[in-house]
């Protein structure tokens, strides 16, 4: 193996030094100075030099038209977890390398533990299960609570990224599980395990293991609270897919996102419980996020939000008060903090309404994040009736991007939102007017709008 040298390069402006030093001496940045490796001359730069010299490398680089390049169909393998498959896109692709972020202690060893004693009873695969956070006997004790312990998987307890990659090349596993890429190291570098050039480094040799062997990887990382760099944010370009294991650790529901899929939609959404027995699957989501009581209160709404393909029924709660402070409180949980402030913004000059003077604090309910537009309306519905305190009447639904100029603008798939709503027992539906589907649906009044003013003269009408 040709000796490697290492080096330090600056985060900042790419210049490189033999010593590490708190500070760049090139641009002066602080703390930006990274280890890496180089190695000298490889392959790559001699074939580089041969052609250049006139010589053809072995391989040669030929250009294929897109037409004639043949395909191969993805061949997937059910995870035994339906809700799993489908953020996959379909299965877990064979030859694919996934990445699984989320906060420590969310239930990402739990779900993988799950998925590949399944997945070795469903799907007929060999999985290995390498751990470097927790002995074989704490996973041992785990499978057993999740009754799982008769599984055939195989386990190992290794952080050593040479090692591992020694052991699945001699025990060829199809599918093989890293939890989590924190706690490897590469020997390459001198670096403690978990930093950032590290978590790259041994990242990157399993990715290329994988690559070249046709196994298929999951990547276990931990998102850091201190801002995700040492998180698996830098191995996301790395991988084919990159899911995102959310909720909050005091409730019992998890959300599995996919942020990134080669292989598949991306912003799909899976739904899990945690309890005494492990993850189980939500088949209907809408029915936990809208466990809402009987009567109808002041500042709840419910809007139809789509996650990848599935229409979802969402809780927004709005708490508006008088503030004390001189410059009041605008504060959002699931929702971005400047749409609050441009929705509040919006109700001003095309509602007439301002809440200046008020505290506007926004809950989605149940730790769900709504990254579309189509919650605006539903928002500021939820605002005004907080402020005037009259409930929204428990079986109306409102969705709809509320523009700058006060228009209410359609969202993608209207109609399945208004579908979706009608079988969970809705019975009116404020929406905008090009969303308002043409035919009647049966047992849903339909009230389409157009700008806010309408809007608001609907849900006057409504309490
Ligand atoms: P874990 O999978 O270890 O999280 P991560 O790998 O993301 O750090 O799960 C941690 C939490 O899940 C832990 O606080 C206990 C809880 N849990 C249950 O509630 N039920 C169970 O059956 C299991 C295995 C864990
Ligand atoms: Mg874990």
């Amino acid at each position: 193996m040709a000796k490697v040298k290492r080096l330090y390069r600056c985060n900042d402006c790419g210049s490189q030094t033999p010593q590490w030093a708190g500070r760049c001496a090139d641009c002066g940045a602080w703390n930006s100075l990274e280890e890496e490796i180089q190695t000298p001359s490889t392959a790559a730069n001699q074939s580089t030099i041969s052609r250049h010299n006139g010589y053809a490398g072995e391989q040669k680089s030929e250009i294929q038209s897109l037409s004639q390049v043949t395909s191969e169909k993805a061949i997937r393998w059910t995870t035994g977890l339906p809700e799993l498959d489908r953020v996959l896109g379909g299965g877990l692709v064979t030859g694919s390398v996934v990445l699984i972020g989320g906060d420590p202690g969310i239930g990402k060893s739990t779900l993988l533990l799950q998925a590949m004693a399944m997945m070795a009873k469903v799907s007929g695969v060999s999985p290995l299960y390498v751990s470097g956070e927790e002995s074989l006997q704490q996973i041992r004790l785990r499978a057993e609570r999740l009754q799982l312990e008769q599984s055939p998987l195989d386990l190992l307890a290794e952080t050593h990224a040479e090692q591992m990659i020694a052991v699945a090349k001699t025990r060829k596993p199809q599918v093989m599980v890293i939890d989590s890429i924190q706690t490897v190291f590469t020997e390459l570098l001198q670096s403690a395990p978990g930093t950032v050039a590290q978590v790259r480094e041994s990242a990157a040799q399993l990715v290329r293991f994988a690559k070249s062997s046709g196994t298929t990887m999951i990547l276990v990382g931990h998102v850091t609270k201190q801002g995700a760099l040492a998180g698996p944010r830098v191995l996301e370009h790395m991988v084919d897919t990159v899911l995102y294991f959310e909720g909050d650790t005091s409730t019992r529901f998890r959300i599995l996102r996919a942020v990134k899929n080669r292989f598949g939609a991306v912003n799909e959404l899976g739904v899990f419980g945690m309890t005494e027995l492990g993850l189980k699957e939500v088949s209907n989501p809408s029915a936990i996020f809208l466990s809402r009581g009987e009567e109808a209160v002041a500042g709840s709404v419910v809007t139809v939000t789509r996650e990848g393909s599935r229409p979802m029924l969402v809780e927004v709660q709005a708490l508006v008060d008088d503030s004390p402070l001189g410059n009041p409180r605008r504060v959002s949980v699931g929702l971005d903090q400047n749409r609050l402030a441009m929705l509040l913004a919006i109700l001003h000059r095309h509602g007439g309404i301002t809440c200046s003077d008020q505290d506007v604090f926004i809950n989605v309910v149940g730790g769900v994040k709504l990254s579309e537009t189509g919650a605006d309306l539903a928002v500021l519905a939820a605002i005004l009736s907080s402020l005037r305190n009259r409930p929204i009447p428990r079986d109306w639904v409102l969705f709809g991007e509320v523009g700058l100029t006060g228009e209410i603008r359609p969202v993608q798939a209207g109609e399945d939102r208004i579908r979706d709503a009608g079988k969970h027992g809705f019975s009116h539906a404020i929406v905008p007017t090009a969303n308002a589907p043409r035919k009647p649906i049966k047992g849903m009044t339909i009230i389409p709008v157009q700008h806010l003013g309408e809007a608001i003269d609907a849900l006057k009408n409504a309490g």
